[in-house]
C-alpha cells in the first residue's frame, strides 16, 4: 500500500462534520461519496450549493466537485468503498444518554450491503460513548450473519475536533488526529487517508491558507475506547474552562474587577492558555451540552461521580440567564418593554442555533411579557423555521432591531456588531441600554455614545 494512493471513501451523514470532511478529502484527491437520507440536502449539494454556513466551504465544494459526489443511496456506492465513515448525528436523549439510533441504522445498512470479499474499513467519526465502536461491529455482524456471511472487517474510532465557523481550517490544519484501532491494517488505512494532512503535502486552498509556523499534526494512535473517551474529555474540559471563567466573572463584578483583563492576565500563562477563557452568556451548540450530559450519564452508569463536570453544567445553566438578570437590574420592569436581540447563532460564523443561549433568553423574555425583536446576519432563517410559533419580530438589520427598543442584548459575537454606528442606533432607541453578553464592544465608546453599558463580569 502506497501512502500517496488515493482511496474510495463513502461518508454517511452530510452535516457539519460529514460535509466538511467529504469536501476536504475530495480536495486532497480521494474519491468521495457523501450520503445523506435528507433528499433536499442532496439536491442542493449536487447543484454546488452548501447546506450549511461555513466560511470557505462553498468555494471548496466547487474546487473538489470532480472528486465528490452526493447521493441518497448508500447501498450502491458501498460496493467499491475502501473506507466508510459514519458521521451522523448523536443527539442527547431526555436522560442525557446518547441516542445511537442513527449510528446503528447506518451500521445495519452497511451490514446488509457490504461486499464481504473486499470489506471496507468502518470509521466512526460521530461523537459516541465508549463501547460504540464495538456496538457498531456487533450490529454489522448481526446483518452479515443473516446473509450467512462471516464477520471479517474492522471498526476504527476517529473522533472529530473541528469547530463550526473554522471547520475547513481545523480539518486541513488540525492539532492532532486521533485514531482508535485494534489492528495495524486499519491504522495504516486511516494514516493513508490523512497522509496529505499529516505530511502537509497539499496545495492550500486560497480561501484557507496554511498558517505560518504550522507544524505537522500528531497522529495519536490508541484503542477505540481511549479514542472515544478522548473526545468527551476534550469537550468536557473546554466547557469547564468556559464555565470556570464565567464563575469568576460573577466575583469580578462584585469586587469591581474586569474579567476581560483578568482573563488576559491568566491566559498568558502557557500552562493555562488564552483559549476558552472568554466570559459570556454561556456555552451552547450541538456538541458541548449533549457531550457533557453524555459523559455524566456514562459516569453514572459506572457509579463514577463527576462533580467538576456536573458543576460546569450547572454554572452554564445559570449563566444563560445572566442577560435577563441584567435587564431586570437596568430596566427594573421587563414586562411591556421592547428588547432587541443581536445574535441567534450559538457563536459567530455559523448558522447553527442548536442549544444557543439565545433560545433560553428569548423564551424567558417572552414569558416575562417583553416584546422581542431579533436579528442575526446568518442564523435567522434557521431560527424562524425551528421556532415558527414564537411571537418575535424578525428584523432585517441591527439598526431595525434597535429602533424603539428599551434595550439591546448581544448574544453572538458576530464581527458585524463591531462596526455598527452606535450613536445613530442609540438615537432611535427608547432607552440607550445595552447588555453585551459577549464582552465584545468597546465600553468607553458605547458610554460616549450615551449608552448605559453592561457586560459580563466587568
Ligand atoms: N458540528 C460539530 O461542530 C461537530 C464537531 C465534532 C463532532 N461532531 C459530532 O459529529 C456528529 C455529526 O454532527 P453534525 O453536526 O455533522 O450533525 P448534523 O445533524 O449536521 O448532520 C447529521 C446528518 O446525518 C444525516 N443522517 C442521519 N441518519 C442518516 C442515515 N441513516 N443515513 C444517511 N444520513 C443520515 C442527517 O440527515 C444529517 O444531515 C455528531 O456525533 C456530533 O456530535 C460535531
Amino acid at each position: 500500500m502506497k501512502m500517496s494512493e488515493k482511496l474510495n471513501i463513502v461518508i454517511v451523514g452530510t452535516g457539519y462534520v460529514g460535509l466538511t470532511t467529504g469536501v476536504v478529502l475530495g480536495y486532497l484527491g480521494h474519491r468521495v461519496t457523501c450520503v445523506d437520507q435528507d433528499m433536499a440536502k442532496i439536491d442542493k449539494l449536487e447543484r454546488g450549493i452548501s447546506t450549511i454556513y461555513e466560511p470557505g466551504l462553498e468555494e471548496l465544494l466547487i474546487q473538489s466537485a470532480a472528486q465528490v459526489k452526493f447521493t441518497k443511496d448508500l447501498l450502491r456506492d458501498l460496493v467499491d468503498a475502501q473506507v466508510v465513515i459514519i458521521a451522523v448525528g448523536t443527539p442527547a436523549k431526555e436522560n442525557g444518554d446518547t441516542d445511537l439510533s442513527y449510528v446503528e441504522a447506518v451500521a445495519r445498512e452497511i451490514g446488509m450491503a457490504m461486499d464481504v470479499l473486499k470489506p471496507p474499513l468502518i470509521i466512526n467519526k460521530s461523537t459516541v460513548p465508549v463501547g460504540t465502536a464495538r456496538r457498531v461491529e456487533t450490529v454489522i455482524c448481526e446483518e452479515l450473519e443473516k446473509r450467512g456471511q462471516g464477520c471479517h472487517f474492522s471498526v476504527a474510532s476517529n473522533p472529530e475536533f473541528l469547530r463550526e465557523g473554522s471547520a475547513l481550517y481545523d480539518t486541513l490544519y488540525p492539532d492532532r488526529i486521533v485514531v482508535g484501532a485494534n489492528d495495524i491494517n486499519a491504522l495504516n488505512l486511516v494514516r493513508q487517508m490523512y497522509a496529505p494532512i499529516l505530511e502537509q503535502t497539499f496545495n492550500p486552498p486560497q480561501s484557507v491558507p496554511r498558517p505560518e509556523g504550522y507544524s505537522l499534526p500528531a497522529l495519536v494512535s490508541t484503542s477505540p475506547t481511549s479514542a472515544e473517551l478522548i473526545k468527551y474529555t476534550a469537550n468536557a474540559f473546554l466547557a469547564t474552562k468556559i464555565s470556570f471563567i464565567n464563575e469568576f466573572s460573577a466575583i469580578a463584578e462584585k469586587v469591581g474587577a474586569d474579567i476581560v483583563e483578568v482573563a488576559k492576565g491568566v491566559g498568558l500563562d502557557r500552562r493555562i492558555g488564552a483559549g476558552f477563557l472568554k466570559a459570556g452568556v454561556g456555552w451552547g451548540g450541538s456538541c458541548f451540552p449533549k457531550d457533557v450530559r453524555s459523559i455524566l450519564f456514562t459516569g453514572s452508569q459506572y457509579n463514577c461521580e463527576m462533580p467538576l463536570v456536573q458543576a460546569a453544567l450547572e454554572v452554564n445553566r445559570r449563566q444563560k440567564l445572566k442577560a435577563i438578570e441584567k435587564l431586570q437590574q437596568l430596566l427594573k420592569v421587563v414586562r411591556g418593554s421592547t428588547i432587541g436581540i443581536l445574535g441567534l447563532a450559538f457563536k459567530a460564523d455559523t448558522d447553527d442555533i442548536r442549544e444557543s443561549p439565545a433560545i433560553e433568553v428569548i423564551k424567558t423574555l417572552l414569558e416575562m411579557g417583553a416584546r422581542v425583536k431579533v436579528y442575526d446576519p446568518i442564523a435567522m432563517k434557521k431560527y424562524r423555521q425551528t421556532y415558527a410559533d414564537q411571537q418575535v419580530v424578525y428584523c432585517g438589520t441591527a439598526e431595525d432591531t434597535a429602533s424603539d427598543a428599551d434595550a439591546l442584548v448581544i448574544l453572538t459575537d458576530w464581527d458585524e456588531f463591531l462596526h455598527l454606528s452606535w450613536a445613530e442606533m442609540g438615537a432611535t432607541m427608547k432607552n440607550k441600554v445595552i447588555v453585551d453578553g459577549r464582552n465584545m464592544l468597546d465600553r468607553e465608546q458605547l458610554q460616549q455614545a450615551g449608552f448605559t453599558y453592561s457586560g459580563i463580569g466587568r
